[in-house]
Parts: C-alpha cells; sequence; structure tokens
C-alpha cells in the first residue's frame, strides 16, 4: 500500500490544461474499462475552469464513456447551487452541460442546506452508497480533481481548521475563519483512499508553498495539502513551470 507520486511540469498554464484534460479522460477510461463506471470528485476554484472548458471542447469527438460517470463534488461554498460562487454552479456551466452524462449520476454537494452538518453526512452515505470502498472500508473515488491555495489549502481543508484533523467523518462543514464562513469538504480520509488524484497549481504565489510540500517534513502542520499522500493510489501533481519554480522540478 503505497502513494506513487508524479510531478507533471509545463511550460505555461495553458499547455498545462489539454495535459491535465487528456490525463483526466484516460483515468475515466480505465475506470469504465475496468469497473464499468468511473467516480469522479471536481474541484472548485479558478485553476480548473480551463480544464473543464478543453474537455467540454473536445468532448464531441473524444470516446470518453461520460454516461458511466458519478459526478461528485470535492467541496463546496455555502451558497445555493445557482449562485455565480457555487463550484456547482461553475462545473456545470463550463463542463457537465456539454457532456453526455446520465444525470441521475450527478451528485452536488448539499452546502445550501439550513443545517450544513446534515447536509455533510447525507452527502457522505450517498458516497457511500454510490462509490466502492477500499480495503480499508472507505469509498475509493477514482479520480478526485483538486487544486491548492496559496496557503497550502486543499478542497476546503485550510490551515488551522479542525477538519484537516478530522479522521472519522469523510464528509464535513467547518467554518473557516479566514472566508469568514462555512464550507462543505471532503476530509483527509476520504482524499487519500482515492484510486488516483490530479493536483493541478499554477502560478508564482504558490511556488514557495509547493516546495514546502514536497520538501517539509513539518509542512503537515501548517499545509492541508502536505497532508494528501494516497493510501494506495496515484498522486500527480500538474504544474506550470511557475509553480514548480522553488521546487526540484524546474525545468
Ligand atoms: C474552492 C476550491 C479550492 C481551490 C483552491 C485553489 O472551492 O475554491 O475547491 O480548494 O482548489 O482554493 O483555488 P484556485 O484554483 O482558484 O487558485
Amino acid at each position: 500500500m503505497s502513494t506513487n507520486r508524479r510531478v507533471v511540469v509545463e511550460p505555461s498554464a495553458e499547455q498545462l490544461i489539454s495535459v491535465v484534460a487528456t490525463m483526466v479522460e484516460s483515468v475515466i477510461c480505465e475506470a469504465v474499462a475496468r469497473s464499468g463506471t468511473c467516480s469522479l470528485a471536481l474541484s472548485g476554484g479558478t485553476t480548473p475552469r480551463g480544464v473543464y472548458q478543453h474537455i467540454a471542447q473536445t468532448a464531441v469527438q473524444a470516446q470518453t464513456p461520460w454516461s458511466a460517470v458519478s459526478i461528485f463534488w470535492g467541496d463546496e461554498r455555502d451558497v445555493p447551487h445557482d449562485n455565480v460562487e457555487s463550484n456547482y454552479h461553475m462545473a456545470t456551466r463550463l463542463l457537465l452541460d456539454h457532456l453526455p452524462l446520465d444525470p441521475h449520476r450527478i451528485y452536488p454537494m448539499p452546502a445550501d442546506r439550513e443545517d450544513l452538518d446534515d447536509g455533510a453526512a447525507e452527502y457522505e452515505e450517498t458516497i457511500r452508497q454510490v462509490v466502492p470502498a477500499n480495503d480499508d472500508g472507505v469509498p475509493a473515488f477514482d479520480l478526485i480533481l483538486l487544486g491548492m491555495g496559496a496557503d497550502g489549502h486543499m478542497a476546503s481543508l485550510f490551515p488551522g481548521s479542525s477538519a484537516v484533523e478530522e479522521t472519522q467523518r469523510l464528509v464535513v462543514a467547518p467554518f473557516v475563519p479566514v472566508l469568514g464562513r462555512r464550507r462543505m469538504t471532503f476530509t483527509v480520509p476520504l482524499l487519500n483512499a482515492a484510486r488516483c488524484a490530479i493536483v493541478l497549481v499554477t502560478g508564482e504565489d504558490k511556488a514557495q508553498v509547493m516546495h514546502e510540500v514536497f520538501t517539509d517534513p513539518a509542512a503537515k502542520a501548517t499545509r492541508p495539502a502536505a497532508r494528501i499522500q494516497l493510501t494506495d493510489g496515484t498522486l500527480i501533481y500538474a504544474l506550470d513551470a511557475a509553480a514548480a519554480r522553488q521546487t526540484a522540478y524546474a525545468h
């Protein structure tokens, strides 16, 4: 049981987008060929938008079996799904509306509920019902897409948040002081159970944290991204040259 970590560096964010889009579709095809389905968790934020648009633009000629893909979200803002801040809204507009998906396989995070804790527990139950578990009994997504904040947050696991330390629950809804809002998010155990995770990081402002995550054993204390080390899967960091500049992977 081990993490297989790969680092892919492309000169620009634009070049990285097409490489990551190809990776995403390749993992989906492999999962469907292996098991007949694919469980995919999408990331929010701005970085993945280009990948979503690229996949949407090439979907017609691509042979990706999207109708067999179950779509989840790794985190969500505490807003209605039709709010421009919603990760569901962003992914639906840029990607899902352009794909031949099975609408019954799309599972938005219920982060707009009055009772967010109840919503998190319900989402966890849905994941347990849809996504096959690994030998530890944790649902193992075929692919989780992630970004990373300049503070080293991943999904909505922010530095100093109690959610980062969660070891039992798979989905929680912590208050995030730096945002002054609550979020709903996968926890480390669920992220680390993935068969594959692709972390898309671009920009100079993330170069220092990227270096820390890759090299500093103490980074786990302050950079939640450093805690993502798949139990038995492939962790791919996909960086542009700017984000890789302070790492050993700089060209
Ligand atoms: C969100 C994301 C979040 C994102 C990082 C990086 O809801 O905002 O899920 O975790 O991946 O904040 O965001 P950028 O890609 O915008 O830098």
